[in-house]
């Protein structure tokens, strides 16, 4: 059982007709943004928000009627991947570089719903290092300074180049460890000059549908 596949499908039920939709980014969001083009073949009338140019391709690909982020000015539902969640809905995100218009779409949505496999699920989050895009001008100097703090950054590679966010940005990923102060963290990042956004995603949904060996279980968040 391909477990991304059936929370991924599954969570595209949620979607209504007349919704404005956030489709996130990853290898479970990708089978999200096939069941709800399905579901446009069919007739279903939404406008999406795609976070990330992957997604955008994709949706476009699938003739998901797409809005850019400056025509939006609400989203009714958001759909997105995670890295690692705890019991208290709180997130880590980012590991596919795109968490910075995650968390602005995320952000502007009533409702938020995380999809993901059951491998994602932990008591304390943070042995996923925690992404964090910052500005490239600078960056040598941010990085020192998460260092100094104790946040050990490490620059994100791809193919021996540092890795370029949607945005021109860098990555850097915070060995925290589970378990890290996460307010603190916070905190001190908000603190240092380039950095963009994180990739914590704090008691942000409404539900998580996790696809397991047994289907799929949807767990609602009462705070919400
Ligand atoms: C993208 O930047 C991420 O936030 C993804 O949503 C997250 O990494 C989950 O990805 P997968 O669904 O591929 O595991």
């Amino acid at each position: 059982m391909d477990k991304k596949k059936i929370a991924g499908e599954k969570a595209a039920e949620y979607v209504k007709d007349g919704m404005v939709v956030g489709l996130g980014t990853g290898s479970t969001a990708f089978h999200l943004v096939n069941a709800i083009g399905e579901r446009v073949k069919n007739g279903l009338k939404i406008q999406a928000i795609p976070t990330s140019k992957a997604t955008e391709a994709q949706a476009r690909e699938l003739g998901i009627p797409l809005l850019t982020i400056d025509e939006v000015d609400h989203v009714d539902l958001d759909i997105d991947g995670v890295d690692e969640i705890d019991p208290q809905f709180n997130a880590i995100k980012g590991g596919g570089g795109a968490l910075y218009r995650e968390k602005v779409v995320a952000t502007l949505a009533k409702e938020v719903i995380w999809i993901m496999d059951d491998s994602k699920l932990v008591e304390h989050i943070g042995d996923f290092s925690l992404p964090v895009e910052i500005a490239q001008y600078g960056s040598k100097q941010a990085m020192a300074k998460m260092e100094e703090y104790g946040l050990h950054p490490v620059q994100r590679m791809r193919d021996g180049k540092p890795f370029v966010t949607d945005n021109g940005n860098y990555i850097v990923d915070l060995q925290v460890g589970a378990g890290f102060d996460i307010e603190g963290t916070r905190e001190k990042l908000a603190g240092i000059v380039g950095v963009l956004e994180h990739g914590l995603f704090l008691n942000m949904c409404k539900r998580m549908i996790v696809g397991t060996d047994e289907g799929v279980k949807i767990t609602e968040n009462p705070g919400k």
